[in-house]
């Protein structure tokens, strides 16, 4: 299917909607981390790749000061104004594209009124960041629509950022609205979520491997929860090591020989979650380092202490995600395999060869059913690019 293909019934929806073709259109991936957990928040460094799903927007500006959101997933449409944004309840969906409007707002700029018609193939609520997609996709269409050119990527990602935790009120840090802005066609991104300096990796053996997503269908609920409270632990870690190294401002300053020295100083839960931010933050620049050098086997092991440290310190798994990520280990074509995002529930991501997938999935599948009776779902993707403008046709073909 070519992009136009994709964005053709879309174009038909919103004619169909708002009665007027619309002139723009934006796409914004979701994403998976490949290793680097629980590290952005920390300054530390991340390794995601953005993914074949993604959110679309095609709309039209209009001399009202409001924002008129269509969601053709949800089959439901909302009425932003301008002059008094304001979360939603109810339809909680239209907070990323509101909240981006205030953050714009907030910052001296001055978007003006739109129809928006909303689309989206990222499941939601899994961790594949479906939320910093529609935030990233609005921030874009915002900056195209109305002119503020002078916003560079890196601002937008990070004005998105604080849309999701101001206005939405997740705490999250920098990766995946960064990812989802600045992803590259087959290539895994290595951020420094201080510096925002990033690398791009290639990912190795072009058609030979995919990055397999599984999602155990378990649904974890982000805002206000164990998510900021691991923040907050984190925090508390950074704060007893500052009495003895009082040069740091963040666990990134932390180094493994530094932390080895003192570990026995900090109490429990703070010395896990300090201890898995340390070493998964040398994981992240080693596995970088390891698909540059097509050292997959390497990879693939740093996964795996990954997940055991997601699993063991930092306390984010469950018995569903530690079933998928075993049963991956033991396929002999998977490379690698590890909870992604934030934890407690949504997806697992595995480096699998292609003559493999088959296999995999099958395997995944009736371990899952049988230990939990849950179908897992899977997609399979290469790393795909970041944010982009969609061609609208000038002359929209008849219907
Ligand atoms: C969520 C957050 C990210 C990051 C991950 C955990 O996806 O949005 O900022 O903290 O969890 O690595």
């Amino acid at each position: 299917m070519n992009a136009l293909d994709k964005t053709l019934p879309l174009i038909k929806a919103f004619i169909e909607k708002f009665d007027r073709p619309p002139i723009m259109g934006v796409r914004a991936p979701g994403r998976v981390n490949l290793i680097g957990e629980h590290t952005d928040y920390n300054m530390g460094f991340v390794f995601p790749a953005a993914i074949e799903k993604e959110i679309r927007i095609v709309a039209s500006p209009i001399s009202a000061p409001e924002l008129r959101i269509y969601s053709m997933n949800f089959d439901e449409s909302v009425t932003v104004p301008l002059t008094d944004i304001r979360p939603s309840k109810d339809k909680s969906w239209s907070n990323y594209i509101a909240g981006v409007a205030d953050e714009l707002i907030k910052s001296g700029y001055n978007p003006g009124g739109c129809e928006m018609l909303v689309w989206g193939d990222i499941p939601i609520g899994s961790g594949l960041s479906s939320s910093a997609a529609m935030e990233v996709a609005a921030a874009c269409l915002f900056r195209r629509l109305f002119n503020l050119s002078d916003i560079s990527d890196r601002s937008l990602a990070l004005l998105a950022q604080k849309a999701e935790n101001n206005f939405v009120g997740v705490n999250c840090g920098i990766m995946d609205q960064f990812i989802s802005m600045m992803g590259w066609d087959n290539h895994a991104l290595l951020i420094d979520c201080r510096t925002l300096n990033a690398m791009l990796v290639p990912m190795p053996r072009r058609g030979e491997i995919s990055i397999v997503i599984c999602d155990s269908n378990i649904r974890r609920k982000l805002t206000g929860s164990e998510y900021n409270r691991r923040r907050l632990e984190c925090e508390e870690g950074l704060n007893l090591l500052k009495k003895q190294f009082p040069t740091i401002t963040a666990l990134r300053d932390v180094l493994p020989g530094m932390w080895e020295e003192v570990e026995h100083t900090i109490p429990d839960p703070i010395r896990k979650r300090c201890r898995h931010v340390i070493y998964e933050n040398q994981r992240a620049l080693d596995g970088a380092e390891a698909l540059e050098n097509n050292d997959l086997e390497f990879f693939g092991e740093l996964m795996k202490l990954s997940h055991i440290s997601l699993r063991d310190d930092f306390e984010v798994s469950c018995p569903e995600l530690d079933c998928l990520v075993r049963a991956a280990w033991g396929v002999e074509e998977c490379c690698g395999s590890r909870l992604t995002g934030a934890g407690f529930g949504g997806c697992t991501v595995s480096i699998v060869k292609n003559e493999g997938i088959e296999k995999f999935k099958k395997r995944l599948t009736e371990n899952y059913v049988k230990e939990f009776s849950i179908e897992p779902n899977f997609i399979v993707s290469q790393a795909a690019s970041g944010a982009s403008l969609l061609r609208i046709p000038s002359a929209i073909p008849a219907f």
